[in-house]
């Protein structure tokens, strides 16, 4: 018992001793939220003192709180980059103050030693998975797609709408009729989807909306519904995310498919980190997450009821 005690204390004195900055985007979508509720409780567990800062989808913000994390001397940085450029400066301080820098969910075009290591999911096969469901569902029919983008210039973006092209290249009769930036919120997806459906004859031309998230989706169902028009079914709705707010809107009717993003990047970020500071063993560049299609035949109250509570 006395050796399990020690061994108890010192690991415990360890970890509480460990401080990391996070650099979080903002708030704009449920899985963001999800994504900091979930980072903070696993900090807590494990005795992590984390200092949060949000920095309101500004990148500039961003820059700001990682040279006020260097400047604190803190163990490590989490980042979670709103867009992919700009990166090079800042993370070459973090380097030369010997900081660990861990990427969450998005990418950086940076050289890769400037991190430690990126835990994302593959935001391409996102995509893909998005584009095989719908050209395996709408077969021969002709179906004129129109895409809600996320934020201009970060990597979700930018991956989500090549997988999903890549996807429906070989099949004519999908295609993208119109493609616009939702910025992930679902305020925007629906104002942007509203504007769809005025160009497409009041949305009769438009088959299905591909939505980088879920969010940009639920605003574009409620703009579906406000045209008088039944999505689910008169315009197919597919999206990334899995947030609970989808599987309500799936158990409807109201949704088609969702790629699972999970919301815990941070247990992942700080297995690394420990193993790296404990041993100086280096992690993989890439740690890649899950990506799994969920349609109603999943269960949609099931998986609505197990993800309320999880940070959501
Ligand atoms: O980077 C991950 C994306 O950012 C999520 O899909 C989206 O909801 C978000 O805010």
């Amino acid at each position: 018992l006395g050796a399990g005690v020690s061994i108890l204390l010192s690991t415990t004195a360890m970890a509480a001793d460990l401080t990391v900055g996070f650099s979080q985007i903002g708030s704009e979508s449920g899985w963001r939220a999800a994504e900091t509720s979930v980072t903070k409780a696993e900090a807590e567990k494990r005795g992590i003192d984390l200092k949060f800062a949000d920095a309101q989808q500004k990148q500039e913000n961003q820059i700001k709180a990682i040279r006020g994390f260097i400047a604190q001397g803190v163990d490590a940085i989490l980042v979670a980059p709103v867009v992919a450029t700009g990166w090079e400066a800042v993370l070459g301080e973090a380097k030369d103050a010997k900081i660990p820098v861990i990427l969450l969910d998005r990418g950086v075009d940076a050289s890769q030693d400037l991190y430690l290591t990126s835990i994302a999911s593959d935001q391409v096969e996102e995509g893909r998975v998005a584009g095989r469901w719908l050209t395996e569902n709408v077969k021969d029919k002709d179906c004129k797609v129109v895409e809600l983008q996320g934020t201009v210039g970060s990597t979700p973006a930018i991956n989500r709408k090549k997988g999903f092209e890549e996807a429906i290249a070989d099949h004519k009769n999908v295609s993208i009729a119109r493609s616009q930036t939702g910025d992930f919120t679902r305020s925007k997806g629906k104002e942007v989807m509203e504007g769809f459906i005025k160009a497409e004859n009041g949305g009769k031309g438009i088959c299905a909306v591909y939505a980088h998230n879920d969010d940009m989706a639920v605003g574009a169902i409620q703009a579906i519904k406000d045209a008088g028009l039944k999505p689910g079914s008169d315009i197919l709705v597919v999206s990334i995310d899995a947030v609970p707010d989808i599987f309500a809107a799936m158990a409807a009717g109201e949704a088609n498919a969702t790629v699972e993003l999970t919301p815990n990047m941070a247990g992942p970020a700080f297995d690394a980190l420990a193993a790296y500071l404990k041993d100086g063993k280096e992690p993989p560049k890439f740690i890649i997450t899950e990506s799994k299609l969920y349609t109603p035949a999943d269960n949609p109250k099931g998986e609505y009821e197990a993800r309320k509570g999880l940070g959501y």
